[in-house]
């Protein structure tokens, strides 16, 4: 009786302790398949953890189905490959415009290089300029340089039917920009590791210009940000954290969105 009570003992210790770890599993989303296993957290998007309740995936930050059902990483084919550091929260940002029914875009920063540099810069100008052509929203892309402008049209081809480039200055513009901005993405004075304060500002500037525009379902995702000193991002990520916004993915590229939105 006595062993038996001891071995009942051990068997209940045993399957807690194997319930405990199998809860510490982590899963992410590719492909609407789910992926399973113990990597360390930090590798996924935090919008991308499964947890396991009652062996049910969960998937605790963005549950729309929508959402998950939208193939939204059509639109990187052949453009960001999936070992690329921005593929994951590019993937992530245009499965939240469709979940969000973005209606206007707004990119500080054009793809300078055309399509000739997807690895390098991203080519957001394309990426999303493709999105807006089948999703009939409004695209703006603004840059101060006119190259890059050049550069962009004659790669957009038809697709430039669907994004507005804009000549100016990125502050300048989006201070009379005066329309809500659903999704924004700040990606133009170039980041210099030595001096990075004047990269900084201007991506602070940027969004102060362009706070009075964004909404509580807006998206703001920045570019360049896993990098020495916090890249492009510091200022502007400290600056939307002060006003009840939050961190929903951190990597090459940062995504926030406003508490309230969720
Ligand atoms: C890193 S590139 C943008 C890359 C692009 N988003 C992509 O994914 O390929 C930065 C761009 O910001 C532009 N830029 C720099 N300062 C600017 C300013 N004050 N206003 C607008 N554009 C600016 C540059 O001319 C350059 O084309």
């Amino acid at each position: 009786m006595f062993a038996l009570k001891n071995s009942l003992v051990f068997f209940l210790v045993i399957t807690s302790i194997l319930h405990a770890q199998k809860s510490k599993e982590y899963g992410f989303l590719e492909d609407n398949k789910e992926f399973w296993g113990h990597q360390n957290k930090e590798f996924f998007p935090m919008v991308d953890y499964l947890v396991k309740k009652e062996n049910k995936a969960i998937h605790f930050r963005f549950p729309s189905k929508r959402a998950q059902n939208e193939d939204a990483n059509v639109y990187l084919f052949n453009r960001i490959p999936k070992d690329n550091p921005r593929y994951k929260t590019f993937a992530l940002a245009l499965r939240l415009m469709q979940e969000r029914e973005v209606k206007t875009f707004v990119e500080t920063g054009t793809a300078r290089l055309g399509d000739k540099n997807f690895l390098g810069d991203g080519g957001s100008t394309i990426i999303f300029a493709d999105w807006a052509s089948q999703n009939n929203a409004e695209a703006y892309s603004v840059d101060i340089d006119l190259n890059a402008l050049g550069n962009a049209r004659a790669a957009l081809g038809p697709l430039g039917a669907y994004m507005e480039l804009i000549h100016s200055d990125s502050i300048d513009f989006l201070q009379t920009f005066n329309c809500p901005i659903d999704f924004l993405y700040l990606d133009s004075y170039d980041f210099d590791v030595n001096d990075p304060n004047p990269s900084q500002q201007h991506h602070l500037k940027e969004i102060i210009a362009a706070y009075p525009y964004l909404t509580e379902d807006s998206i703001v995702m920045i570019d360049d940000c896993d990098l020495p000193h916090g890249g492009k991002g510091t200022l502007v990520i400290e600056y939307l954290l002060d006003r009840g916004w939050e961190v929903i993915a951190e990597g090459y590229q940062v995504i926030l969105v406003h508490k309230s939105s969720y």
